[in-house]
């Protein structure tokens, strides 16, 4: 009989719905059986819709012993606990970025998966889109020679609401963390210290929130490579992701899907359609693909491709940049 792995899903908001649709359509092996939300109407609704178990508890979910797998799509400030039960009931664990804000508690949650010996994958999507894919395999394989200059731009559509704003942790480790996991992953070594400067362009609220919408950082590779992320909150023409890495035999660059690639050429100008709107417009695939690779590593027993550090190192590098953008100096990722 073909093996199923049967799957909790722990938060039923924007992405655990992602999650649970793609587990129970697109995901070859995946066998989602239970959903749990505080909220506990978004629970019955996920529920109902995909034939799955509905609670208002996850510990429904981590003590079953029929699940195999969790999915943690809860609220960020859950992650660290609820890897710790799971890792202790001995489920394979894929959670969502990030782990934690608190580096404290992002040990403890890492230490109780080592001693239970599950795996944990960490939700950096961005990997599995096979434009970014592309890029980092011209670097690695040394298509573009010696890499030299990595750059990061992403913009969200929109700013998210001033209430998210609040809790979210900041710019750096709510939204540019994802880019900082990109540059790791496109470069193929580590940062060693990063330069970042901050400003309140979008929405004069955010900045009474005690962030910033807007930002320029720079990074200092350990082999040699210079690199900068842009971020805005805010894209008039959509979400606007792409990278170029350049180097000493040339270079590779990407740049946003469309939803058609019709170009209409008028006396008005030469007009194609904006960018896929957001995050699940453009990382459809991508977010498909990260489930795969899960299955794929419980399935076969490999190491999950975006592992626990994967998840802590691009945290040590949101608050070396706040430290960065408060102190008005560059900021070495040892000094965090
Ligand atoms: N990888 C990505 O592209 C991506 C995109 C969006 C969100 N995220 C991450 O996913 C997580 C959730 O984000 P979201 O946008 O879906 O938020 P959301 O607010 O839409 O959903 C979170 C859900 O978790 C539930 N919840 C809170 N505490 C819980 C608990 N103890 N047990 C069970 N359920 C609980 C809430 O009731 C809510 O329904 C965040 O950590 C966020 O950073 C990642």
């Amino acid at each position: 009989m073909k093996r199923e792995v049967r799957i909790g899903i722990i938060g039923a908001g924007r992405i655990g719905k992602l999650h649970a649709r793609n587990l129970a359509y697109r995901v070859p092996g995946a066998k989602p059986v239970a959903v749990a939300d505080v909220f506990v109407e978004a629970a019955q609704a996920v529920g109902a819709e995909l034939d799955l178990a509905a609670h208002q508890d996850y510990r429904a979910i981590v003590e079953d012993k029929s699940i195999e797998a969790v999915f943690i799509c809860s609220s960020t400030d859950t992650h660290a606990q609820i890897i710790e039960e799971a890792a202790e009931a001995g489920k394979q664990i894929f959670c969502e970025k990030p782990i934690a804000l608190d580096l404290a508690k992002i040990d403890r949650a890492l230490a109780a998966v080592e001693r239970a010996g599950v795996k944990l994958q960490i939700g950096f999507n961005r990997r599995f889109d096979p434009n970014f894919k592309r890029v980092r395999d011209a670097v690695a394989s040394g298509e573009i020679g010696t890499p030299h200059v990595l750059r990061i731009t992403s913009r969200d559509p929109a700013p998210p609401p001033l209430a998210y704003v609040k809790v979210s942790g900041g710019i750096f480790l709510d939204m540019t963390i994802h880019d900082f996991d990109m540059a790791r992953y496109l470069i193929g070594s580590e940062v060693e210290s990063v330069y970042a400067a901050g400003a309140v362009l979008v929405d004069p609220e955010i900045g009474k929130a005690g962030d910033i919408d807007t930002t320029l950082i720079t990074l200092q590779f350990a082999n040699g490579v210079l690199g900068t992320i842009d971020n805005s909150r805010q894209a008039v023409y959509g979400y606007d992701q792409r990278v170029e890495v350049f180097g000493s035999g040339g270079m590779v660059t990407c740049s946003n899907e469309l939803p058609n690639s019709a170009v209409v050429s008028n006396g008005n100008g030469v007009h194609g359609a904006l960018p896929l709107f957001f995050f699940v417009e453009r990382y459809t695939e991508a977010y498909i693909a990260e489930s795969k690779a899960f299955i794929d590593c419980i399935v076969q027993d490999t190491t999950p491709p975006v592992v626990g550090l994967d998840g802590r190192i691009p945290v040590v590098m949101g608050y070396a940049a706040k430290k960065s953008f408060e102190e008005k100096r560059p900021v070495r990722l040892s000094e965090v």
